[in-house]
């Protein structure tokens, strides 16, 4: 980057896994509106925390009421949503903090970006799979109603695409399996790439 210089840390990742003890991890969850992407991740939290690590919520919903204020849901503004929230949760990871992000993340290119950049290591892609005709009929928000009714364009699923991943670590399908096991499948999984080695 021109006149832009990268500043060494005084302080390494290492030191901070090790003060934490624990590893900076990224779990991504995926899937439709509805699928149960934030329900799980907020379950999920409250697990680790109980185990006594530190953990963060990236919720794509919530994301959009701030930093990613400025977007809608165009594929380009899908592209950037993603990209800033791959980004944040890079560097969360390298503060040392179990990063939980929750957004629907339709194309695999930016789930693939994410990956990249965060690191395969650290990285953990949980697709939440639900069919569409579940989601619809869960339809918490209301938003697959208006969707049908042409009330909300770019609607993923009716309107706008949604790629399923084809390499996701964790699979949970929410249509057959209930909260807790879902969790304990995570967290079994999450358990054994948080422990510090020192
Ligand atoms: S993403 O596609 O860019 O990853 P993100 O997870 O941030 O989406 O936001 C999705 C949330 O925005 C949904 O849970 C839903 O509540 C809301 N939403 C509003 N409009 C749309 C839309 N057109 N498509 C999908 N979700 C929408």
């Amino acid at each position: 980057m021109k006149n832009i210089y990268w500043q060494e840390n005084s302080i390494s990742q290492q030191e901070r896994y090790s003060l934490l003890k624990q590893r900076g991890i990224v779990v991504w969850l995926t899937g439709l509106s509805g699928a149960g992407k934030s329900t799980l991740a907020f379950a999920l939290q409250k697990k680790l925390y109980e185990a006594a690590y530190l953990t963060y919520c990236l919720d794509g919903d919530n994301l959009r009421h701030g930093l990613n204020s400025d977007l809608g849901f165009s594929n380009q503004d899908r592209k950037e949503n993603i990209r800033r929230i791959a980004e944040v949760a890079a560097l969360f990871k390298d503060a040392g903090i179990v990063t939980l992000v929750s957004c629907i993340s339709p194309h695999e290119e930016m789930r693939e970006f994410a990956k990249k950049l965060i690191g395969h290591e650290s990285f953990i892609e949980v697709y939440v799979k639900a069919s569409l005709a579940t989601c619809q009929k869960r339809d918490v928000k209301g938003l697959y109603a208006k969707a049908q009714e042409n009330n909300i364009t770019d609607f993923t699923g009716i309107s706008s695409g949604y790629e399923e991943p084809r390499h996701a670590d964790i699979t949970i399908d929410t249509d057959l399996q209930d909260l807790a096991s879902s969790v304990s499948t995570i967290f079994d999984h999450l358990i054994t790439l948080i422990k510090c080695v020192d």
